[in-house]
């Protein structure tokens, strides 16, 4: 697949056209931001671990019937994907209240939710990603209603997905956040997932432990992130041809793939 010209470039991503109008190569960055963009850094191999766990994840979505936007994984860096046109809607579901919930609303840290809660944010970094409401969403015709009750119920499901996933693997399932978009495929306007999902975009902690593995020890300089990454691929029995695998096995591999290219 012939890589074109650059499309976007979020903070994590970059996305390339094809030759395909349907297809576009997303590239992953080893920038990590974080509390919108205020806080900047490059951890060398992150984005080589974000693509390995991602397309672990996303390719075994299909099995329990969330369409998402991975076709393959290309190279260390690479995945070709659906285009979609993206809904400016950020969706976060949680297990375990933290960050940005605890400091809304004073609830404790840690504290274990009676049911999953799903939050929706408004996607624009210049007001901040405002945390918005179903009302919202359906008054200002971001969604309808039967499209907002299909992705909360693909929600549920890809959280009790992940929570299994994790928890088989000796890992908490904090929160997440996923987006979706919609495909032109067939002429129809389908909704599918259309976003990573990887340690930058869920909170997950060692079940006995309570060890972040995730992007806050990024956002609350705790160190060591790409061993915690590192860490959460190799216990979902992704890194075997590496299994000795560390910081700087997959930067290396990482430079070695882009001489190469
Ligand atoms: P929050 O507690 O900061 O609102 O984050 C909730 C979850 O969403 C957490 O897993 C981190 C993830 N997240 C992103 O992936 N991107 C973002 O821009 C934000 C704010 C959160
Ligand atoms: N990715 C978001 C940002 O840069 C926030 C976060 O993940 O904490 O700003």
């Amino acid at each position: 697949m012939k890589k074109g010209k650059k499309l976007y470039e979020g903070k994590a991503k970059i996305i390339y056209a094809t030759s395909d109008k349907n297809l576009v190569i997303q590239y992953f960055k080893d920038d990590a931001t974080a509390f919108n963009n205020q806080k900047k850094s490059t951890i060398e191999g992150k984005g080589v671990l974000n693509n390995r766990i991602s397309e672990h994840i996303l390719s075994n979505l299909n099995q329990i019937g969330i369409k998402n936007h991975l076709v393959k994984r290309l190279n260390m860096r690479e995945q070709l994907v659906k285009l979609v046109d993206i809904i400016p809607i950020e969706f976060i579901v949680r297990n375990i209240a933290t960050g940005s919930l605890t400091k809304r609303l004073g609830i404790e840290d840690g504290t274990v939710l009676e049911y999953p809660l799903i939050e929706y944010c408004l996607k624009d970094d210049k007001l901040g990603d405002p945390n918005i409401s179903r009302e919202h969403i359906l008054a200002f015709n971001w969604l309808d209603a039967i499209q907002l009750d299909l992705i909360d119920k693909n929600l549920k499901r890809l959280n009790d997905f992940l929570l299994g996933l994790f928890r088989g693997v000796g890992i908490k399932l904090v929160d997440f956040k996923v987006e979706f978009g919609f495909t032109h495929e067939s002429g129809k306007n389908k909704i599918i997932l259309a976003d990573e999902i990887s340690p930058d975009t869920c909170r997950l902690w060692d079940s006995i432990t309570d060890k972040k593995l995730d992007k806050d020890r990024f956002r609350k300089d705790l160190g060591d992130l790409i061993a915690a990454y590192t860490e959460v691929a190799k216990r979902l029995g992704i890194l075997h041809e590496q299994s000795n695998v560390s910081a700087v096995n997959v930067t290396k591999l990482s430079s070695i793939k882009k001489k190469s290219k």
